[in-house]
């Protein structure tokens, strides 16, 4: 027997972790002031990029004495051109719990051949930041946007460490208030929890990270596109808008059209408060149906934008296919779309709650889940 749809369907299907829904109230009349087809160096092009980068800092709380950089190759290039330009000064350690830290976790063992400590975390979990020495060079990703998890806060690292701490941010700024003193260098990237487009990374950086820059040459060589300094000095052009390449003003128009959204909402703790919502309304449903779980077993450690769930239910045949054909049951009937689990993640769904998403999307969802769920169980 077909089990009866839901009567309410999300407005907006789109849940993907990233690029992620834009803001509601997004259309692309909001891009028609874009400087296109002008120099990024003209005074239109370097005022818009200075208010990218002022409007960053205002919102997300930076303190006037930390860099803010737009970079090109988005969240990849500026966590790339970081690790390339400040590690190898001093001992590094290497913390991963999911597909994108292990992946910084290349680039600096079998790349940049550093013979770091490596610490990591299955799915689900993070490494216990009390093990770790913060005289090193310590990287890592504040939310694992791939397992669901998050860092609590940033207690266990300490005010007067000797090593710089390079934290992946990009589905944690806007989500969450980064403790900035804690932190050196902090990337993201606008397509995640603004719902901009993919294009740049930001790259923010302590005056600490900045001494390292104009005092370390690392021994291998750098790409133009990942170069800081000159003649030992920070090109300081660079933060106030003087890209190293050509940006796409379309890109930067959408970011600040982001930005505009966020001071809509309520800055940082409006962003903050409606991610939370909308995790609220999955923990919710979780807690009321015993057949999905977290796959973040700790309350504490679970994220509240990249909200990743797993299948726990003894009727289930075959985990991944189960979960790969409820998540396309939910995009076939164009209700939740790019909901499966990270392709190196354990099997299951990934939705995303950031501020973009609406509350009542998800709750319209969360019914169809409940739909999709009986229907597959019944037709494996
Ligand atoms: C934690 C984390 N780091 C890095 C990236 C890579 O970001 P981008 O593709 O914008 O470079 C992602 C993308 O999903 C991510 O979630």
């Amino acid at each position: 027997m077909a089990i009866q749809a839901p009567a309410t369907r999300p407005v907006n299907p789109r849940f993907s972790s990233g690029p992620c829904a834009k803001p509601p109230t997004f259309s692309l009349d909001a891009l028609k002031d874009a400087a296109l087809g002008r120099s990024h160096r003209a005074a239109i092009g370097k005022s818009k990029l200075k208010d990218a980068i002022e409007t960053t800092r205002e919102i997300l709380g930076i303190p006037a004495d930390y860099r803010i950089g737009i970079v090109p190759a988005s969240d990849t290039g500026a966590m790339e051109m970081a690790m390339w330009s400040l590690l190898g000064q001093r001992p590094v350690e290497m913390l991963a719990w999911e597909s994108f830290g292990s992946g910084w976790v290349t680039d600096v063992v079998k790349q940049l051949k550093l013979d770091a400590v490596v610490k990591t975390a299955d799915y689900g979990e993070i490494v216990d930041f009390t093990t770790v020495d913060f005289d090193r060079d310590v990287v890592f990703t504040w939310n694992g946007t791939t397992s669901g998890v998050r860092l609590p806060n940033g207690d266990a690292i300490p005010a007067d460490r000797d090593g710089l701490t390079i934290c992946d941010a990009t589905s944690a700024a806007f989500a969450v208030d980064l403790p900035w003193d804690k932190l050196d260098v902090v990337t993201y990237s606008w397509q995640k929890v603004l719902g901009g487009e993919a294009a740049h990374g930001m790259l923010i950086l302590s005056p600490r990270a900045v001494e390292r820059l104009e005092s370390y040459t690392p021994a291998w060589p750098l790409p133009k596109i990942f170069r800081m300094t000159k003649g030992g000095k920070l090109i300081e052009g660079i933060f106030r808008g003087e890209t190293i390449n050509t940006p796409s003003m379309l890109a930067v128009e959408d970011y600040l059209f982001a930005l505009d959204w966020a001071k809509s909402v309520g800055g940082l703790a409006g962003m903050i408060a409606r991610a939370d919502a909308n995790t609220a309304v999955i923990g919710k449903f979780v807690a009321e149906n015993d057949w999905i779980d977290f796959l973040a077993v700790d309350p504490a450690i679970r994220s509240n934008t990249s909200v990743c769930l797993k299948f726990s239910d003894d009727r289930i045949k075959d985990g991944a296919a189960f979960a790969k054909a409820v998540a396309k049951r939910l995009a076939d009937e164009g209700v939740a779309l790019d909901i499966g689990a990270y392709r190196d993640a354990p099997a299951g769904l990934r939705i995303w709650c950031g501020a973009t998403v609406e509350t009542s999307d998800l709750e319209a969802l969360v019914l169809w889940l409940v739909w999709a769920f009986e229907s597959e169980v019944t037709a494996q």
